[in-house]
């Protein structure tokens, strides 16, 4: 609290990030999804090749070379297609574009009760009214409860954080189709993990307030140039145009467009190293299972997992981390018995079942 901050600021509660390790600290980091592959080799040549003057200048402001290499990918136009400074700022410009403010309308956004914990963190510091609605037991998002509300918005993520669970293009079409009027928002962080879906973005010719945000963070393994981007009909990309003309007309940086472009663009690298990512899942997942923890069938590049009678979520964390393994806990009262551990690379995971194995 401060004398100097305004009522806003006084009363946030801001997000809390995954912790990182100290500068020099040797850790496993399975606690921020990120990727544990480094980027595509193509980044490495782009760097290398980067002409310094260059960055003299302001870069191009919608970053149009990232914008044609997501529409060539997705089969969009570059009207299309909106990019970000990471998509943490592309959802919170969603928010401040599509959704209304609560002393407007008094409608609500819905977003699944158990979800990226960013979701209620924008709705409150942007002044959009924020329901929760509850999953199903076994953590699935029951498309019916998106249906027939009079609501001001929805936001999804699919899959779903930390829960892991994806639901099919069919269900967001039954959402879609039951809120013609609002804005639904489908937030693909982990799509790219989910084996035999098609990203909702094949939707866009069809539904014309269907917005689907993704990142470059996760299966681009790239969170450190933070860009992320929007694919929607192009009225709804003209809104964020000019949101984020009132706030930041240069969100990608002129070395980060050109790594996003590159990294795109090498298909083969991105197949392979989400492949792989996904086979390390599997095994993670089987071995998880014969130590006692029950799983979700998981479609991200994480598990969410509840351990054995035998340790809870908050120790298992807590001895993990004495032994230099970083898993996230949510001191939260519906999750605080589940943990979730980003999956990293294969010799990273043996180290994290031996070590929970010797814990047990
Ligand atoms: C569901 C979801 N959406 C969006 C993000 C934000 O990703 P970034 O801002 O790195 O693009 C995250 C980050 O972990 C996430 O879990």
């Amino acid at each position: 609290m401060s004398k100097y901050w305004n009522s806003k600021i006084n009363s946030a509660t801001p997000y809390v990030a995954g912790e990182q390790p100290k500068p020099g600290q040797k850790v496993i980091k399975l606690n921020t999804n990120e990727n544990p592959y480094p980027p595509s080799p193509k980044v490495r040549e782009v760097l290398q090749d980067f002409d310094i003057s260059d960055l003299r200048l302001y870069p191009n402001t919608g970053s149009d070379i990232v914008r044609d290499a997501v529409a060539s990918v997705y089969g969009l136009s570059r009207e299309n297609i909106f990019v970000g400074n990471g998509s943490d700022e592309v959802l919170a410009l969603c928010w401040q574009t599509f959704f209304e403010k609560e002393y407007n309308t008094g409608k609500s956004v819905l977003v699944p009760d158990i979800s990226y914990s960013f979701y209620p963190v924008f709705s409150s510091f942007y002044d959009v009214r924020c329901e929760s609605v509850p999953l199903r037991e076994d953590f699935f998002i029951d498309p019916s409860d998106y249906c027939g509300r009079d609501c001001c918005g929805i936001a999804i993520a699919n899959p779903n954080a930390p829960t892991a669970r994806l639901i099919s293009l069919d269900d967001i079409r039954k959402i879609l189709d039951s809120n013609p009027d609002v804005p639904v928002l489908i937030d693909e962080a982990y799509a790219d993990f989910a084996e035999g879906y098609e990203s909702a973005a094949s939707l866009i010719g069809e539904y014309e307030n269907l917005i689907v945000v993704m990142t470059l963070s996760k299966s681009y393994s790239l969170a450190g140039i933070r860009m992320g981007f929007a694919m929607g009909s192009s009225e709804l990309i003209e809104g964020l145009t000019m949101a984020r003309d009132s706030f930041n007309s240069y969100p990608g940086d002129r070395v980060a467009q050109k790594v996003a472009e590159a990294a795109i663009l090498d298909r083969e690298y991105w197949d392979r190293t989400r492949k792989a990512i996904i086979a390390t899942r599997k095994w993670t997942s089987d071995e998880l299972r014969k130590l006692g923890f029950q799983l979700t069938d998981s479609q991200a590049n994480f598990v969410w997992a509840k351990p054995p009678a035998q340790i809870d979520a908050q120790t298992l964390y807590n001895s993990l981390k004495s032994k230099g393994i970083l898993i996230r806990y949510f001191n939260k009262p519906s999750i605080s018995d589940h943990v979730r551990i980003t999956i990293g690379t294969d010799d990273e995971m043996k180290a994290l079942i031996d070590a929970i194995r010797e814990e047990l």
